[in-house]
């Protein structure tokens, strides 16, 4: 049986990590696309090497060139510039959109059927950028944040309580970053509830590790930002497309009324299989999760603004 194609737009630290698992969990063939001439051909030719010890049975190929996306079921956009020093949220939302607008128009161009997976920081608005400019349908386009908010809380709150973490579940909504919302009542610790293991203000300190978990790892490394458990994020949603599993994860998506909210991209749970976001399920919550959601919501709607998006626009 054939492999579907998946592109990842961008050779980085992020891009490339989800090329490798990808291919080492035997789930697609990969197309690798970077600007910067032999980077993503080399890091395709060194995963290539490392097949016949791994035993996949995919390629990894690399190019500069967007054609090479054609055919794809899913394209993932990590390119992108980190936030430097000094730089402020607007000019890193400024500069990255240069990247992803074009970007989108050229998966529209050459992978006119592909699903979209946005990974570019700052990812809320990104996703609305990419909606509109690709023209695809709203079911078609979404961010990876929740995934890896939710992974980093679920990490954290297993180390607490010494147990494994993929015994812990959990839900984190909103916009990636501060404004994220994780939902207590979602969250379950071996099918029992979290609260009645872990008090309320250590809960909170969790929630905020959780909030600040990008930045912790960013402190250490010095250089560059966090990659394996956004990678790994990633690989978690593309199961969900590419073997159309109908899972519910959290994930960024464009809004027309559910949760209250219309004409903006944020983090909630959608059911996703081989179309895409087949349904946005709607959790019950408390009024003060409601007030956060909405706060999130009016942040991202501001950088949807600066780039002069219209919500026509947005829905293509
Ligand atoms: N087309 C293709 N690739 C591009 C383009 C472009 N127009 N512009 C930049 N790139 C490539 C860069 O050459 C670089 O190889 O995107 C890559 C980004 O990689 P890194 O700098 O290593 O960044 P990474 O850590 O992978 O993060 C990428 O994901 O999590 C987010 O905040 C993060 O927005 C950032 C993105």
């Amino acid at each position: 049986m054939s492999l579907p194609l998946v592109t990842v737009v961008g050779a980085g630290q992020v891009g490339a990590t989800t090329a490798h698992l990808l291919a080492l969990k035997g789930l697609a063939d990969v197309v690798l696309i970077d600007i910067v001439e032999g980077l993503a051909e080399g890091k395709a030719l060194d995963m290539t090497q490392a097949a016949p010890i791994e035993g996949w049975r995919g390629s990894v190929r690399g190019s500069t060139d967007y054609g090479a996306m054609a055919g794809s079921r899913l394209v993932v956009i990590t390119a992108g510039l980190a936030r430097k020093p000094g730089m402020s949220r607007e000019e890193l939302l400024a500069a990255n959109a240069q990247i992803v607008g074009p970007i989108a128009e050229r998966i529209a161009a050459s992978a006119s059927e592909a699903l979209i997976i946005v990974v570019t920081n700052p990812l809320d608005v990104m996703v609305a950028l990419t909606l509109a400019r690709s023209g695809f349908d709203r079911r078609r386009v979404m961010g990876m944040a929740g995934v890896l908010d939710s992974a980093r809380l679920r990490a954290f709150i297993a180390e607490r309580l010494g147990v494994a973490p993929s015994e812990v579940e959990a839900m984190v909504l909103g916009s990636h970053g501060d404004l994220m919302v994780p939902v207590a009542r979602s969250i379950t610790v071996k099918g029992n509830p979290v609260t009645a293991q872990v008090s309320a203000s250590d809960l909170e300190q969790l929630f905020q590790r959780t909030r600040d978990g990008g930045a912790e790892v960013v402190k250490l490394l010095k250089q560059g930002s966090a990659f394996y458990a956004p990678a790994s994020g990633v690989v978690e949603m593309a199961v969900a497309l590419l073997k159309d599993t109908h899972a519910t994860l959290p994930v960024c998506a464009w809004l027309e009324g559910e949760y209250g909210l219309r004409d903006v991209c944020i983090g909630v749970p959608a059911q996703l299989g081989a179309k895409g976001i087949e349904r946005i399920v709607e959790l019950d919550l408390t009024p003060s999760e409601r007030q956060a959601l909405t706060a999130a919501a009016g942040q991202v709607r501001e950088g949807i603004k600066s780039l002069s998006l219209t919500p026509k626009a947005a829905m293509g």
